[in-house]
């Protein structure tokens, strides 16, 4: 008997599937150590980093400027990356966080303070590489041009990876969630590094990065619609927009809190609703020693998924009705759990970002009916 034609087409829907998670290998940087990416970089590691990327800054000010104090300067400085190293300091950490240091024992200071600097993406052996070929001139060097630093091959190796001991388990999955986005063929740099006009009128790719400390953009990555439900219900649909994956992409404890609390005609709060979380969520696999990076597979991710891949629903729930109240509801961006932030010292009343808020006003009284004259 032929295989029915439903059977058929959920198979290809299921290869599909599994096609679109998996990372093409062109991605991975393997085979193209040349691109940005962790170490060890495709040189000689430059005898002091420091030195080398001080002479970049020395011409190209502007730029420099906008990456000192951006967290890819700041990448080994980092508060929060120094706790979470604290937890668990192995090389695999520091190929990332201080490219410009050879893994294998601590960073010197120099390559600290570089973070991830203007040669861990610029220089590969002996050239510098830009987007475009430039011929060296008496003023300036020559730039080596490979269209793929316009691409976003340029951020794949270091914004894409697995869990050390869990292969296949994404512990960043930010291209994938790209690719898989309606949004695909917009470049992580027309979002990321936006082109700028400096003083001398002239324009160039901001480098700053910034993210965390712009609440703007942030704000520009959601459309939030918040409405009464049933009972003590409060429903939310939470669609991706300015943005080029899933929300809150990156760093695996990123999420955002839905919270709302009733209010009575005075402004008293009279009643608050549980949060809910919008996050990944993962697990151990059993017997592996718990820390950030040890065997985890993702159990759950309930974020606001990349534009095109559907909207994300969550309810609140009052413990009663809140008819005759004003509701009052916030979307708040976190770095991390509520926990973590105790542990790793961060005040996360001030740390966190809200996106969006809003207000609904008690439905009104329904008029009593005039009495019927006797
Ligand atoms: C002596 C000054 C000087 C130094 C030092 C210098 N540059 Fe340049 N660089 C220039 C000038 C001038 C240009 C020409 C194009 C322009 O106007 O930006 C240029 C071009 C570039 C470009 C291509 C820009 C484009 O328009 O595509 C890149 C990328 C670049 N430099 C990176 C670096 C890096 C990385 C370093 C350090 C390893 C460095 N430069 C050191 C002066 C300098
Ligand atoms: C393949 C590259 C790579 C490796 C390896 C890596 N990281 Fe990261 N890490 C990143 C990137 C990219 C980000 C930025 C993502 C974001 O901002 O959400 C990041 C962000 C972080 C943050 C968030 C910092 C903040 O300010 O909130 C912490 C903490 C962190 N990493 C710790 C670690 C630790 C600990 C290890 C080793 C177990 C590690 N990372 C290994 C690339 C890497
Ligand atoms: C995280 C990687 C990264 C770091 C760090 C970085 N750059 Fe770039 N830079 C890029 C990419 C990618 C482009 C190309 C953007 C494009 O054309 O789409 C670029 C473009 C440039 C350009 C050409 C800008 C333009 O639009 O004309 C110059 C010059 C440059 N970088 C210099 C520097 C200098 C100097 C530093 C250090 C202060 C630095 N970069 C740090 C990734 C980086
Ligand atoms: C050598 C590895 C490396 C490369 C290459 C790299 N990044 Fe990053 N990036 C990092 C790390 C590590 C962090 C986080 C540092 C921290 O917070 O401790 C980060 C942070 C960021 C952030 C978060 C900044 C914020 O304020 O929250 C953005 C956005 C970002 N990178 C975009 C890009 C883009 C776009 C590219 C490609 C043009 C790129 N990165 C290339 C390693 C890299
Ligand atoms: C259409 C614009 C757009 C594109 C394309 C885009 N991003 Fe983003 N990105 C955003 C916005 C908006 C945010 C803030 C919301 C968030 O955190 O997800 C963001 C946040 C980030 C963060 C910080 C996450 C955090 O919470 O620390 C990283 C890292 C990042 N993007 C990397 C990338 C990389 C790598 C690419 C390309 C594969 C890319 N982005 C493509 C708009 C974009």
């Amino acid at each position: 008997m032929p295989r029915p034609a439903h059977a058929l087409l959920s198979l290809t829907v299921l290869v599909a599937g599994a096609l679109a998670v998996s990372v093409p290998a062109p991605l991975l940087g393997r085979d193209l150590p040349a691109l940005p990416g962790p170490s060890p970089r495709p040189r000689a590691a430059v005898d002091d980093p420091a030195e080398a990327n001080a002479r970049c800054e020395s011409c190209h000010r502007e730029i420099a400027a906008e990456w000192r104090g951006s967290l890819h300067q700041e990448a080994w400085h980092d508060p929060v990356f120094q706790k979470a190293y604290a937890v668990e300091p192995v090389a695999f950490c520091r190929s990332c966080h201080a490219p410009e240091a050879d893994a294998a024992s601590y960073p010197s200071r120099a390559a600290q303070d570089v973070g991830i600097g203007c040669t861990t993406c610029h220089q590969q052996g002996a050239d510098i590489v830009g987007a475009r070929d430039i011929a060296g001139s008496a003023e300036h060097h020559a730039v080596r041009g490979d269209a793929r630093l316009a691409t976003k091959e340029a951020c794949a190796s270091c914004h894409q990876f697995d869990f050390p001991r869990s292969k296949g388990q994404p512990m960043q999955d930010t291209l994938v969630e790209h690719a898989s986005s309606s949004l695909a063929d917009v470049s992580c740099q027309s979002c990321h590094m936006a082109e700028v006009e400096g003083p001398d009128g002239k324009r160039h790719r901001a480098h700053d990065f910034s993210v965390i400390s712009d609440p703007a953009m942030l704000a520009r990555a959601v459309d939030v619609v918040a409405r009464r439900g049933d009972g003590g219900q409060l429903l939310f649909e939470l669609e991706g927009r300015e943005v080029g994956h899933a929300f809150p992409t990156g760093d695996m404890f990123r999420r955002l809190e839905l919270r709302a609390e009733a209010l009575d005609a005075e402004g008293k709060v009279v009643m608050t609703a549980p949060s809910v979380f919008l996050a990944r969520r993962f697990g151990d696999v059993a017997g592996a020693v718990s820390t950030i990076s040890s065997k985890r597979v993702e159990i759950a991710d309930t974020r606001v998924p990349a534009p095109g891949r559907g909207v994300r629903k969550a309810v609140l729930r009052f413990p009663e009705p809140t008819t005759r109240l004003t509701v009052r509801w916030v979307v708040a961006y976190q770095r991390m759990d509520a926990a973590m932030a105790v542990s790793f010292d961060v005040d996360q009343a001030r740390d966190e970002t809200i996106v969006a808020r809003g207000l609904i006003p008690p439905v009104p009284a329904a008029k009593p009916k005039p009495k019927a004259s006797p």
